[in-house]
């Protein structure tokens, strides 16, 4: 059997595996945006600029919502970005060049940064400079990041007075079917979803106020259960975050979990769902 490709390790893959899932999860981004608007409008800076860390933002698309509501603020912005994948940063810089051509987000300064979240706080903290953001998002990036503890205790340190995190990530049945790969497949990711990254910054900062926001979203399963489907595949593919699982895993613990995966799935009006809904992890900096 040849060796297990974590889908982490190659791009290419992992992201014509993300538009897949994309095409079959319904994530209500307007209800996103609401909650965003509801949290940012707690933000109580007193100044006509705002320092905006955005993490792991891809080719930017879920930062659209995000930029459209800070700019609705008639903030100047600068907006930071740290993705470590170059081509998603060469397509988040023409969505830039379009949207200011059409005269939208002129008020906000981007500077892209291609690396992780890792090296950019280790090379900030080598530096020796402190820029205190106004607000830091992570919107289903954290999978990923390795010690989870210590990234968001050095992010609540480079938050500033009154400032906001938020973290958005898959909770509910689609992180327990996550926590499943993760044991067939360790490395695939450090953190299955919201409920664990609240424990993990829990255990490392305990004395900080959490807030949390659920939503309600879900993803449209079938093909998955269809051997031969090319989408099932690539869509199992990114739930269990390694590519060509079907083929690479040994066929007891392939039975053993897709019977998980169907536990924690539902009908409705004749489509297979399993709940990926998201959650919300706000911190305020006192
Ligand atoms: C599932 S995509 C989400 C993209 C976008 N935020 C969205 O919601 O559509 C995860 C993104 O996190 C990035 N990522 C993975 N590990 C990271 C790390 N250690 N630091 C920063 N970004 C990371 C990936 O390159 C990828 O673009």
């Amino acid at each position: 059997m040849e060796e297990v490709k974590i889908l982490k390790h190659h791009p290419k893959e992992y992201y014509n595996r993300l538009c897949t899932y994309k095409k079959y999860c319904f994530h209500y981004l307007h209800e996103r945006q609401v909650d965003f608007k509801d949290i940012f409008d707690k933000l109580q800076v007193k100044k006509d600029s705002l320092q905006v860390l955005a993490i792991g933002t891809g080719n930017g698309d879920a930062d659209v919502p995000v930029i459209d509501l800070m700019t609705n603020k008639q903030f100047h912005i600068n907006y930071i970005v740290v993705e470590p994948d170059a081509a998603e940063i060469e397509k988040f810089k023409s969505l830039v060049a379009s949207k200011q051509e059409q005269g939208d987000w002129k008020s906000v300064n981007f500077e892209f940064n291609q690396t992780t979240i890792e090296n950019y706080l280790k090379e900030a903290k080598k530096a020796q400079v402190k820029v205190n953001f106004d607000i830091i998002h992570t919107i289903h990036s954290a999978y990923q990041f390795t010690d989870h503890g210590s990234i968001f205790a050095d992010l609540y340190d480079i938050l500033g007075n009154r400032g906001i995190l938020v973290n958005t990530m898959v909770a509910g049945p689609q992180e327990q079917v996550n926590a499943k790969a993760m044991e067939i497949n360790p490395g695939t990711r450090e953190c299955p979803g919201s409920a664990s990254l609240r424990r993990m910054i829990q255990r490392r900062l305990p004395d900080i106020e959490i807030h949390t926001r659920y939503r309600k979203s879900y993803c449209s399963v079938d093909e998955c259960f269809k051997e031969d489907s090319k989408d099932g595949n690539m869509l199992l593919d990114f739930l269990v975050q390694v590519v060509d699982f079907r083929k690479h895993v040994k066929e007891g613990v392939l039975s053993d979990f897709m019977a998980f995966f169907r536990a924690h799935c539902y009908v409705k009006d004749g489509q297979l769902i399993l709940d990926s809904d998201e959650e919300d992890i706000v911190i305020f900096k006192k």
